[in-house]
């Protein structure tokens, strides 16, 4: 059986179908895993909705799906470090997740570390790696400033707010109010409730705003950087043509690195980093669970549990 989640055109909830496919045979340098769990992204709908044609074009029908965690099943010619049997996560950089089978690069892949499950491990590669390389990469947080994070709650921002407090900055998390509890236990150091709270009467002369959210927060927010400060959307790829004249402003897309997720997994398993899976559920499930992330309001992650 291979089941996977395909569109055959761009659409709604409705365009999404569960097929049987052939299960594909690993190439050279490709593993074959036998998927456990995968992450719900907004990628899923945006993708879905036909509203990233221009950027990420795709030959159609297409599996969705960005991240994943299970078997190896099989190894192509001239894989090394993976073996059949061995537990595995990883983002794909690409789409194919959502399939009971896939295909790909042996150097996407990490072993998940014994102690972490299988919706946990699915749960944190696109995350977890978008905060990380948000944080320190493109928004280049250093130990002692302050970073405001809309979204604080989700997938992205649950991790960011615990990055940037093990990295000594001083953390203000956008939430609504129902988060303020959960996001002071990962490390915020202030929470704006922002149904009740104007965030930019609050907060002055931020270094880095993490914007995972976009439209207003993200339009507000040049009000509060500070002079040499710099603003980090994920979710608005449009920033550049917003950012203000003297204000910095970038669109950031994450990396599929290893590597770095070998690190962060170790610390999710260890009890060190907390990753928040609040919803699973079963592959005929999938299509509403992937159009209610786009409503974009709850807490952590939603993982589709395959096997
Ligand atoms: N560029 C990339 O490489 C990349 C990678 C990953 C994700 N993304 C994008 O980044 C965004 C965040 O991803 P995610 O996975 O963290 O999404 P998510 O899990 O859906 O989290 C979004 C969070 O925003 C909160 N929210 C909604 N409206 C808000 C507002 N006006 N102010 C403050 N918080 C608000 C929601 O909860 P409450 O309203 O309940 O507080 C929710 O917790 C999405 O657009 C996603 O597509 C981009």
């Amino acid at each position: 059986m291979n089941r996977a989640l395909r569109i055959h055109a761009y659409g709604g909830a409705h365009a999404v179908s569960i097929d049987q496919i052939d299960t594909p045979h690993a190439a050279s340098g490709e593993v074959l895993v036998r998927v456990h769990a995968a992450g719900v992204n907004g990628l899923d709908w945006k993708i879905r909705d036909g509203i990233l044609q221009d950027v990420f074009r795709l030959p159609l029908p297409a599996t969705l799906g960005i991240e994943l965690a299970g078997e190896v099943v099989a190894t192509g010619a001239g894989v090394t470090g993976f073996a059949v049997g061995d537990r595995v996560m990883g983002a794909l950089g690409g789409i194919g997740a959502y399939a009971d089978h896939v295909a790909l690069a042996a150097d996407k892949l990490t072993g998940i570390p014994a102690g972490l499950s299988d919706t946990v491990a699915a749960a944190t590669p696109v995350a977890a790696l978008t905060a990380w390389q948000a944080l320190f990469e493109a928004g280049e947080l250093k130990r002692g400033q302050t970073v405001l994070i809309h979204g604080a709650a989700g997938g992205v921002g649950s991790f960011a707010v615990q990055f940037a407090r093990r990295a000594g900055a001083r953390v203000i998390a956008t939430a609504r109010g129902i988060h303020a509890g959960y996001l002071r236990e990962l490390g915020a150091d202030e929470v704006i409730d922002y149904r009740t709270e104007s965030f930019w009467d609050v907060a002055k002369h931020v270094d880095l705003v993490l914007d995972l959210v976009g439209g207003e927060a993200l339009a507000k927010s040049w009000q509060i950087v500070a002079a040499d400060g710099k603003v980090v959307s994920t979710a608005a790829p449009e920033i550049a043509t917003q950012t203000p004249a003297g204000k910095r402003g970038v669109w950031f897309q994450m990396r599929a690195d290893a590597g770095q997720l070998a690190t962060i997994a170790l610390d999710v398993a260890r009890g060190d980093l907390k990753a928040e899976v609040s919803e699973i559920v079963a592959p005929t499930e999938a299509a509403e669970a992937i159009e209610r992330n786009k409503t974009g309001h709850g807490r952590g992650k939603t993982v589709v549990q395959f096997r």
